[in-house]
């Protein structure tokens, strides 16, 4: 394992994350192609929840009033339920709060721990630690607040699951350098490895943040979206964590309907209090409208009702994993069924040129590596590109995943996202994300934007 070498010391970690290349670019994108194909946003594939969609609609005749910050009781009531579906217990009322999206609950956590850790550690900087690739938009709000963002890696040959031995290592070379780690962020299941911490990964995250007295925001937006029976567990249900976790969920993936920016949290009370007063002090209440979702939401969950719903989102995920790896590793990689290869194939015959056909199913797209190959959760991949460094998109030499989104914007007007955008750089320079959470047929056009791109790079400038 080469991970000390890769992992940089604190100084190499800029305080505020850049992500304006990435911003630029995306820009540009959307001025080129009208946003044909975006693989860089999560963008669930459905429409929403038919039942949900129909309480939303019903609920209009309640938006006369400003509703509760913190949700209304009913609403409240029903985060309870979903939280304890997800595996934290026994919740109190004034333990949760409903927010728009997680991110307007993760922005206030953020906060709270920038009030609770400052008063201690006046004379260190403070550290925010996630496990890096990460998702890049989260490492903005804890920067924004004074603390300073540093990553651990990942590795795929660890399954993606955050080992502890090299936490401890990075905790200790922040320590020794003067600084303070404070909090942790954890994705379960992860964006964008789509791995997923189980109870035992769960209990070796709790002991560190014990050990080191670590406040943990444990975000679980991508929870209902496993596979194979993988049951992602909350750090706050591992003993000694629930008064230092605040857990964060959202309709916006499982339930397929980001735009209704419906959230939850929970956690301590004293955590519930600030954030709560954050939200009132900026009238950020959450509609009528959407509390009516999170009702609905946790009526589908229970157990009693069914969940056909979700089972046929995962397998839309799943059939879309396949035919994506049929174009990047060939057929015979690719792990589906004979029904599946069928369907694969007369999708991909009725959209590729016959010679792109028979290369791309016979031998996929070379030097393309998928290196979360096996998706426990979630519907990202990420692709590694290693082998296409420092050829040339006519005049631009490709030295990192930028440049390659780059080129595969210019040449096939498609966006993935960067490396950089995730905080990997250091790790997996040349790898990009790209989301299948996209129509059929925009995932073949995306392997063929792929295709198309790659084959255009030349050893020296045109
Ligand atoms: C890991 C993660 N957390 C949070 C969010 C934001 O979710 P929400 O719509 O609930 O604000 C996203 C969206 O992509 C995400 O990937």
């Amino acid at each position: 394992m080469q991970y000390q070498e890769q992992v940089h010391t604190l100084a190499d970690f800029p305080a505020l994350p850049d992500l304006s290349r990435f911003t630029g670019l995306s820009g540009a994108l959307y001025a080129k192609t009208g946003n044909k194909i975006n693989a860089s946003v999560g963008n669930p594939l459905n429409n929403p929840h038919p039942l949900l969609a129909d309480a939303v609609h019903k609920s209009f005749a309640n938006s006369w009033r400003y509703g509760n910050p913190n949700g209304d009781f009913q609403t409240r009531n029903a985060a309870i339920k979903l939280f304890d579906h997800i595996g934290v217990t026994g919740l109190q009322i004034s333990q949760v709060i409903v927010g728009n999206g997680s991110t307007n609950l993760y922005s206030a956590a953020i906060d709270y721990i920038d009030h609770l850790t400052r008063p201690s550690h006046s004379d260190a900087q403070r550290v925010f630690l996630v496990a890096t690739p990460t998702y890049g938009l989260f490492t903005i709000h804890p920067s924004q607040h004074n603390f300073q963002v540093v990553g651990f890696p990942l590795f795929a040959e660890h399954d993606w699951k955050p080992h502890p031995s090299i936490i401890e290592d990075v905790i200790t070379r922040i320590h020794e350098e003067g600084a303070k780690v404070v909090a942790f962020l954890n994705i379960n299941p992860h964006n964008p490895t789509g791995a997923v911490v189980d109870q035992n990964s769960a209990k070796e995250l709790a002991q560190i943040c014990i050990k080191h007295d670590l406040f943990a925001i444990d975000d679980m937006v991508y929870k209902w979206l496993e596979y194979d029976n993988r049951e992602s567990c909350p750090l706050a249900a591992i003993d000694g964590m629930r008064g230092r976790t605040i857990t964060l969920s959202s309709l916006s993936k499982s339930f397929n309907c980001p735009g209704l920016r419906a959230g939850i949290a929970c956690g301590p009370e004293s955590a519930i209090m600030h954030i709560s007063d954050k939200l009132r002090n900026s009238l950020q209440s959450v509609s009528s409208v959407t509390q009516a979702a999170i009702i609905s939401a946790s009526k589908i969950i229970d157990p009693s009702s069914s969940n056909d719903f979700l089972e046929e989102c995962k397998e839309q995920y799943q059939f879309r994993a396949k035919l994506f790896r049929t174009m990047i590793d060939g057929e015979a990689a690719a792990g589906a069924t004979p029904q599946e290869r069928k369907e694969i194939k007369s999708i991909l015959r009725g959209m590729l040129q016959p010679e792109m056909l028979s290369h791309v199913v016979d031998c996929g797209i070379p030097g393309v590596n998928i290196i979360n190959r096996t998706l426990e959760a979630g519907y990202f991949y990420l692709l590694d590109f290693s082998d296409y460094q420092e050829l040339y998109y006519r005049d631009l030499k490709i030295n990192d995943s930028y440049d390659l989104v780059t080129a595969l914007v210019h040449e096939a007007k498609t966006l993935a996202l960067p490396s950089e955008f995730m905080l990997a750089s250091h790790t997996y320079p040349m790898a990009m994300r790209v989301s299948l959470g996209l129509k059929v047929h925009d995932i073949v056009r995306l392997g063929r934007a792929i295709y198309n791109t790659l084959v255009n790079l030349t050893d020296e400038p045109t």
